[in-house]
């Protein structure tokens, strides 16, 4: 079914590649210069979205094993995500039952329990507390009372999702929207985790607005990747996550193969933005690979950082292995020196009140879509957050 709704994609993709077209806005759309730097409304969008749907938090390939963990700062919460002894996702906050301590140190590894640094109190991976140290001296607990906190958790097509909140009401498969079965498409949960690093830039929202953006392609990077790539796009969405994919008449190559005939890479080329904050970008050649770049918001509303990720579908030989580093190391140079470096400017200027608005275009379906769920979410009760993505299921291409 999923593969069927990709060469759906690829058969209208192809349409507008063998017209000349590209799937425009009825019209121009102008979000206030003020978002991208005021502070209530940055602490709006903290609470009514980063604290409140689903984030991808990591990578099956990342813990693949029972024992591994992942611990990170996500959007100022310390979350520890741990894969148990049966092999299930699990996730807490970072953070000891007995004065609060963050558990584990930001990094990755694999245990057989989760010691605290602080007065070594010690839980299992499924976040059980089990002893506590001098329990004499301390004086008798229930111990079962004082397990760690958990996080709505959901590892699907590969990917870990977790809510920062842990008692909301919006189950992270209705949050997806059924795009998780088009991600599955890609088979993440075989692929080898390869590095990952990490590059600062400006308000998370002048940063994700890039994501979606292949308009800018030829201008920007005309100096690095810019000149091979077209900077007309096509956007497909489910609920409020986009998948953009340039016209590309290379895919008239398959256009008569029944649907299962139709090769993965051709299928999910592009990039795969995951609302909020991540997008998958795929490449070829050399076997695939993807960086999967995961934007948090940093301490102020004109900061962010953006963890960039690369996974590879299998484990590298020597070769292949120099080659990713190579890859890797010059597309955070891109992030970093080209995107990120434009857009901490384009961050002085919005808040010098030079202009009231910024303005997306016609082919900028992308971000017209993008704003338009900050603006519904912002809006959006909690009581009424599962309605509102149940209303917004499965839809290919939304106008507004
Ligand atoms: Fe963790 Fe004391 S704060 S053991």
């Amino acid at each position: 079914m999923s593969k069927e709704q990709l060469v759906t994609i690829a058969k209208s993709n192809l349409e507008h590649a063998e017209a000349g077209t590209i799937q425009q806005t009825e019209n121009f759309h102008q979000v206030p210069a003020s978002h991208y730097f005021d502070p209530e409304r940055w602490d709006q969008e903290m609470n009514k979205i980063f604290k409140r749907v689903p984030l991808l938090l990591a990578t099956t390939a990342e813990l693949p094993n029972p024992g591994d963990y992942k611990a990170l700062d996500a959007a100022g919460t310390p979350v520890l995500i741990s894969r148990d002894s049966a092999g299930s996702v699990q996730a807490f906050f970072n953070m000891c039952s007995h004065r609060g301590a963050q558990i584990m140190p930001q990094g990755r590894g694999n245990t057989h329990r989760f010691t605290c640094p602080y007065h070594a109190w010690t839980y299992s991976l499924e976040g059980e507390l089990t002893a506590i140290y001098a329990n004499k001296d301390f004086g008798d607990l229930d111990k079962s009372c004082h397990n760690l906190t958990p996080l709505p958790c959901l590892e699907r097509a590969g990917l870990i999702w977790v809510t920062l909140s842990r008692d909301s009401s919006l189950p992270i498969e209705t949050f997806l929207s059924g795009y998780d079965a088009l991600l599955a498409q890609f088979g993440f949960e075989n692929w080898h985790y390869f590095a990952s690093q990490a590059v600062e830039g400006p308000n998370w929202k002048i940063a994700y607005d890039g994501y979606m953006d292949l308009y800018h392609l030829p201008i920007l990077h005309k100096d690095t990747f810019g000149p091979d790539y077209p900077n007309r796009a096509n956007y497909y969405n489910w609920g409020p996550h986009q998948r953009v994919a340039g016209p590309d008449p290379r895919l008239a190559e398959f256009k008569e193969r029944p649907v299962e005939d139709w090769p993965d890479d051709a299928l999910t080329a592009g990039v795969w933005t995951i609302f909020p904050h991540i997008s998958i970008a795929s490449f070829d050649g050399g076997g695939r690979s993807i960086m999967l770049s995961q934007l948090f918001p940093g301490e102020t509303p004109g900061t962010s950082i953006t963890i960039q990720h690369y996974l590879m579908e299998s484990a590298p030989d020597e070769t292949r292995a120099a080659e990713a580093k190579t890859q890797f190391e010059f597309l955070k140079y891109v992030v970093e020196q080209e995107d990120y470096a434009t857009g901490l400017k384009q961050q002085r200027a919005l808040e010098s009140g030079g202009k009231d608005y910024v303005l997306f275009g016609k082919n900028e379906g992308g971000g017209h879509h993008f704003h338009h769920w900050v603006d519904l979410l912002l809006r959006t009760e909690d009581k009424d957050l599962k309605a509102l993505f149940e209303t917004h299921q499965k839809t290919f291409f939304t106008a507004h």
